[in-house]
C-alpha cells in the first residue's frame, strides 16, 4: 500500500511536519499538494530545529521531493529555504517543482496585507503571504506559472502584462505603491535562474514511481478546518488541503491513493479568526498557550487553544475518509488535572449534536458540551511505548479512539523526533 495522505484534522499547527519526518524514514518521495509558505513546519532533531514553509517536510531525511501543481510558490521564500537546507548540509538536488504549480508574485503579498487592513474587524486573520490573491488570479486564468520561468521573454511579458491591470488596483483601489516592472523583471530572472534546474513534470515524476511499487507520502499543509470549501468559512485558507486534492495537487488517479492519516494534538489551536466552540477561557487560556508553545511558525503570533473537539474530528474523519489518527501533543496535558473532551454541541433550538454543523450560523451559535476526563499529572517523558503510559493517558486516547470508531496508531509525547508512541510500529503507519 504505496501511497499515504497525512492531513491536519483540526486548525492546522497539528504536528504534521514531525509526522511526516517520522514516517519519510521509511518512505521514498515526499510530495506537498496544496497551500505555500503560510505553512509552517517544526521538526526538532537532537539540537537542530528546522521551521520550513515551502519544501515538502521530507527533506530533513534527504528524500525526494515533490511541490505539486496544486501549490502557490513564492520563489524568494523557496530559494530561501533551498539556500538554508544546502547551507546546513542536506542536499537539495532531488527536489522536484511542478511546472503547473502558480507564483506568488509581490503584489499577490501587497494586495492580502491592505485587503485585510481594509477589512478592520471582518478580516480573515490571514497570514498575508499572498495565497488568497494568488489562488484567485490562478482562478481568474491570470496567474503566472512555474513554468513561465523557464524562459526570459515569456516570463517578462507575463509580469509586464500582470502589472498594468495590478498597478491600476494597487493605486486607485487600495492607494498604495504600484510595483516597477524594471525591478520586478530583474528580481524575477535572478529567481529563475536559480529555480529552473528543479522544474519537473512531477506527475509524470510521482505516477512513474507509484507504478514501480516505490512509497509515496503526501504531506498536507493547513487542515480540514482551513479548507476552502470544507472548513469554516470564510475563516478558512484559498486551498484544499482535505485529502482527496492530493491527487489533483500533485497530478495522479485517485484510485492510486491507498491511506489517509488525520493529524490531531491531544486538544485544539487555531490562529486567526472565525469562531471556536471550544476555546478555553482565562486564566486556563494563557497556561495552555505556555505549556504548548503555542506561537504561530510562520507570524508568531498567539494560537487560541482549545478543548479537544471530538464533533469536529469526527467531520474531519468524514470528509477526508481518514482511517487512521496520529494524536500529538498528549505530553502537553499533563500538568492538567481534569480535562473536557467536547463529544457533541448544543445547537440553538436545544438539541445535541455529534455530527459538525452544516451551516455556519448553527456552527457559530454551537456550545460545546463536555465529557471530563481524568488527567494524569505525570510527564510522559519516560514511556517508551503505549503500555508505559499513565492508565488515564491510556485511557484519554481509548476514549478518543471508541467515539471516532478510528485508530490512534502514533501518539505524541514531545517535540523532539523520537518523541513518538507507535503501537504497531512506524514502519507499518508508513505502509512498509
Ligand atoms: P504543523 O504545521 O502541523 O507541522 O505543526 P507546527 O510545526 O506548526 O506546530 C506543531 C508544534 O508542536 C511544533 O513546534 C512541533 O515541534 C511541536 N510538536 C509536534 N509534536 C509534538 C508532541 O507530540 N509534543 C510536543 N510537546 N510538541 C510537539
Ligand atoms: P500549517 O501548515 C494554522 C490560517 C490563517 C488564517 C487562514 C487564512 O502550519 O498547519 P491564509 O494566509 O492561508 O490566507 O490564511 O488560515 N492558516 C493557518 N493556520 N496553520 C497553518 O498552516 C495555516 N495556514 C493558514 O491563520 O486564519
Ligand atoms: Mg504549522
Amino acid at each position: 500500500m504505496p501511497a499515504t495522505v497525512i492531513v491536519g484534522a483540526q486548525w492546522g499547527d497539528e504536528g504534521k511536519g514531525k509526522i511526516v519526518d517520522l514516517l519519510a524514514q521509511h518512505s521514498d518521495i515526499v510530495c506537498r499538494y496544496q497551500g505555500g509558505p503560510n505553512a509552517g513546519h517544526t521538526i526538532v532533531v537532537g539540537s537542530e530545529t528546522y521551521k520550513i514553509r515551502a519544501l515538502p517536510s521530507g527533506i530533513v531525511r534527504g528524500k525526494p521531493c515533490v511541490i505539486g501543481n496544486g501549490c502557490v510558490v513564492d520563489l524568494e521564500v523557496l530559494i530561501g529555504e533551498l539556500d538554508e537546507f544546502e547551507r546546513r548540509g542536506h542536499p537539495t538536488d532531488e527536489v522536484y517543482v511542478s511546472g503547473n504549480a502558480h507564483l506568488i508574485m509581490p503584489w499577490h503579498v501587497a494586495i492580502d496585507q491592505v485587503s485585510e487592513r481594509r477589512l478592520g474587524k471582518l478580516a480573515i486573520g490571514t497570514t498575508k503571504r499572498g495565497i488568497g490573491p494568488c489562488y484567485a488570479d490562478k482562478a481568474m486564468r491570470l496567474g503566472i506559472r512555474v513554468q513561465d520561468i523557464l524562459d526570459p521573454k515569456i516570463l517578462r511579458q507575463k509580469i509586464e502584462v500582470a502589472l498594468a491591470e495590478k498597478n491600476l488596483w494597487l493605486e486607485r483601489v487600495y492607494e498604495t505603491e504600484p510595483f516597477e516592472l524594471e525591478t520586478v523583471a530583474t528580481q524575477y530572472e535572478d529567481y529563475a535562474q536559480r529555480l529552473r534546474p528543479f522544474v519537473a513534470d512531477t506527475s509524470l515524476y510521482v505516477d512513474t514511481a507509484l507504478r514501480n511499487g516505490k512509497l509515496v507520502l503526501f504531506e498536507g499543509a493547513q487542515a480540514t478546518l482551513l479548507d476552502l470549501d470544507h472548513g469554516t468559512y470564510p475563516f478558512v485558507t484559498s486551498s484544499n488541503p482535505v485529502a482527496a486534492y492530493a491527487a489533483i495537487g500533485v497530478g495522479i488517479g485517485l484510485k492510486r491513493i491507498d491511506r489517509v492519516l488525520g493529524v490531531a494534538k491531544a486538544y485544539v489551536t487555531r490562529v486567526g479568526e472565525g469562531p471556536f466552540p471550544t476555546l478555553i477561557p482565562e486564566p486556563q487560556q494563557t497556561r495552555m498557550r505556555e505549556l504548548g508553545g503555542e506561537y504561530g511558525t510562520v507570524t508568531g503570533r498567539e494560537r487560541l487553544c482549545g478543548w479537544l473537539d471530538l464533533v469536529a474530528l469526527r467531520y474531519a474523519i468524514r470528509v477526508n475518509g481518514i482511517d487512521q489518527l496520529a494524536l500529538t501533543k498528549l505530553d502537553v496535558l499533563s500538568e492538567l488535572a481534569e480535562l473536557p473532551v467536547c463529544n457533541r454541541y448544543r445547537l440553538r433550538d436545544g438539541s445535541e449534536t455529534s455530527e459538525f454543523p452544516a451551516h455556519q450560523s448553527d456552527f457559530h451559535a454551537a456550545e460545546p458540551v463536555y465529557e471530563v476526563l481524568p488527567g494524569w499529572r505525570e510527564p510522559l517523558d519516560a514511556c517508551a511505548s503505549i503500555d508505559d503510559l499513565p492508565a488515564a493517558a491510556r485511557a484519554y486516547v481509548e476514549f478518543v479512539e471508541r467515539e471516532l470508531g478510528t485508530e490512534v496508531t502514533l501518539v505524541g509525547t514531545g517535540a523532539e523526533r523520537e518523541r513518538i508512541l507507535s503501537p504497531h510500529g512506524v514502519a507499518s503507519v508508513a505502509g512498509a
